[in-house]
C-alpha cells in the first residue's frame, strides 16, 4: 500500500502491524523521519487531524509545511486544480496529508502524486486514519475487537468516520452493529451492502434507549451542520440524541463512550468524568496511530 485512501485497503495483518508500531512508539523516542517533509493540505476546517499529523511528524524528527485553509489561502482561489497543486507540492514534500470537501478528492490526488497521499477526510466519503485510531481505541480499552457490539449514533448519512470504521469492523468476527439515527440521516446503502457481504450483523433503529444497555461501545457523532443546505433541516435534527448521566447509567459495566470530536451538544459535559468516557483518550491514541502511519508510508 502506497497511498492511504480508504478503510477497505486494510486487512487484519496490516492493521496489526500499524497497531504494533503504535504500541512501540508509546514507549520510546524515535527520530526516524529526520530530513523528511510532510505537507498538510487542508481545504476543510480541522483541529485534531491536522494538529495530530503535524505533531506526529515533528515527534518523529521530520518537518512540516502546511496550509490550514487551502480553499481560501492557496492558489485554488486563482483557479488552480487540485491535480496541479498536488503535482507542485510533490516538489516540496515526501508525503501529503489531504483534507478536502469533495468525496473522492484523495483518490484524484493519488493519481497524479509520486509522494504518498493520506486521506484526512474527503467530504462525506471516508476518514480512514480516524477509523484506525478508533479501532485502536477499542482494542486498547476493551482488549478485543472480535465479538464486540457497537452503536453508531447521530448523523450517519453524512458521517465519514462511521463509514470508515464500519468498513474496518467488517474485517472482524462476530461484530454486531446498531445504527441509531433519525430516518432522514440513515447510514448509506453501500455500507449495509458491504456488511451483508461480510456477514456482519446490523440493526437500524431510531431509538437509542432500546439498544444502549446492549453495547460495548457507544460511538456518538455530531449532527453535521455544514452538510445541510437548509438550516431549518439542521435545526430539526440538532440535539436529537444527547448522552447524559441518566443514559450512561443504563450502559453495561465494561463499556465505553467514543466520539470522533468535535462535540457540539450531543454528549453533555457531565459525562466527561465518567470512566466510560474515552473520547479525549481517543485523541491521544490518534497521535500514536498517525505517527505509526507516517513511519509506515515513509519506510525505506
Ligand atoms: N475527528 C476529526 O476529524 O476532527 P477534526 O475535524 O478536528 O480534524
Amino acid at each position: 500500500m502506497y497511498h492511504i485512501l480508504e478503510s477497505q485497503q486494510f486487512d487484519q495483518i496490516l492493521i496489526n502491524r500499524i497497531f504494533s508500531i503504535a504500541n512501540k512508539l508509546e514507549k520510546k523516542t524515535d527520530n526516524s523521519l529526520k530530513g523528511k517533509i510532510m505537507a498538510s493540505l487542508f481545504y476543510e476546517p480541522s483541529t485534531r487531524t491536522r494538529f495530530s499529523f503535524e505533531s506526529a511528524m515533528l515527534r518523529l524528527g521530520g518537518n512540516v509545511i502546511t496550509t490550514e485553509n487551502a480553499k481560501e489561502f492557496s492558489s485554488a482561489v486563482k483557479g488552480e486544480t487540485l491535480e496541479d497543486s498536488i503535482r507542485v507540492i510533490n516538489n516540496y514534500a515526501d508525503v501529503i496529508v489531504l483534507r478536502h470537501y469533495e468525496q473522492g478528492a484523495s483518490h484524484r490526488a493519488s493519481l497524479v502524486s509520486d509522494a504518498p497521499v493520506i486521506n484526512a477526510g474527503d467530504g462525506i466519503g471516508q476518514h480512514p486514519t480516524q477509523a484506525l485510531l478508533d479501532l485502536y481505541t477499542i482494542k486498547r480499552e476493551l482488549g478485543k475487537i472480535n465479538g464486540i457490539s457497537i452503536a453508531f449514533v447521530g448523523d450517519l448519512r453524512h458521517g465519514r468516520t462511521i463509514r470508515s470504521l464500519a468498513y474496518l469492523l467488517g474485517k472482524y468476527k462476530k461484530v454486531k452493529i446498531y445504527f441509531v439515527s433519525p430516518k432522514k440521516l440513515k447510514v448509506g446503502e453501500d455500507i449495509k451492502e458491504y456488511l451483508r457481504r461480510y456477514k456482519i450483523s446490523y440493526v437500524e433503529t431510531e431509538y437509542l434507549e432500546t439498544v444502549i444497555s446492549h453495547v460495548d461501545v457507544l460511538y456518538q457523532t455530531r449532527i453535521q451542520k455544514e452538510r445541510f443546505s437548509d438550516n431549518k433541516e439542521y435545526q430539526k435534527y440538532k440535539g436529537c440524541y444527547r448522552i447524559n448521566l441518566h443514559l450512561v447509567a443504563k450502559m453495561k459495566g465494561k463499556s465505553i463512550i467514543m466520539h470522533p470530536l468535535p462535540r457540539v451538544d450531543e454528549i453533555l459535559t457531565e459525562v466527561d468524568n465518567s470512566p466510560k468516557a474515552v473520547y479525549f483518550k481517543q485523541v491521544g491514541y490518534g497521535l500514536l496511530i498517525r505517527m505509526a502511519l507516517l513511519k509506515y508510508v515513509l519506510r525505506p
